[in-house]
């Protein structure tokens, strides 16, 4: 849980001052509601957020404007920064037309999509959804 906790500080720290953005009303199947979010208008996404100080876990959910047949990923990197030792939560489709999740860990830069497989991070994932509508992709932790 060590590591989690300390991610989330330096996270929430990283985002915290965006408030009011146009993410504000973006809105997720399942009427899923996050506290919190972040425009990332340079890569056509926003990432949205909710802080359970209780036993310390957060939702994450990213939504990203791509094509059906691209794909999409986000990552944290715990203890640095940069790629080496981030944590990645990708989202693609899949042989059976549903989106497919993954969640990785990349150890080297350079990282060919054949490398890529599902794995634990080095914190706890508790749930993971994915889904693709009207142009986006949601991925949800
Ligand atoms: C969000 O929606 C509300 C209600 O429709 C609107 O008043 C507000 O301007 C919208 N905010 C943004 C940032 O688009
Ligand atoms: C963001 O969306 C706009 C409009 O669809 C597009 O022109 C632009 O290439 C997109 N940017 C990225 C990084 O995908
Ligand atoms: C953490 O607490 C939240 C809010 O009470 C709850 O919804 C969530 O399921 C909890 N997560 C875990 C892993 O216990
Ligand atoms: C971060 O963790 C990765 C993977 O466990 C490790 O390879 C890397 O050396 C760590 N980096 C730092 C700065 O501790
Ligand atoms: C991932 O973590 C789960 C739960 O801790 C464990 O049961 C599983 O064996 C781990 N998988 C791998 C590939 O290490």
């Amino acid at each position: 849980m060590k590591p989690a906790v300390i991610f989330l500080g330096l996270f929430l720290s990283a985002l915290h001052h965006c408030a009011a953005q146009s993410c504000v009303n973006d809105t997720f199947s399942g009427d899923k509601l996050y506290d919190s979010c972040s425009s990332l208008p340079y890569l056509n996404a926003s990432l949205h957020w909710n802080y359970h100080p209780s036993n310390g876990t957060v939702d994450v959910a990213y939504r990203a404007l791509q094509t059906s047949d691209g794909w999409v990923a986000w990552a944290i990197n715990p203890n640095g920064s940069g790629m080496i030792g981030a944590n990645a939560f990708l989202a693609f489709p899949g042989s059976n037309g549903a989106v497919t999740v993954y969640t990785t860990q990349f150890s080297s830069y350079g990282v060919q999509p054949s490398d890529v497989k599902d794995e634990n991070l080095t914190f706890a994932v508790y749930s993971r959804e994915s889904e693709y509508s009207d142009g986006y992709y949601f991925t949800m932790f």
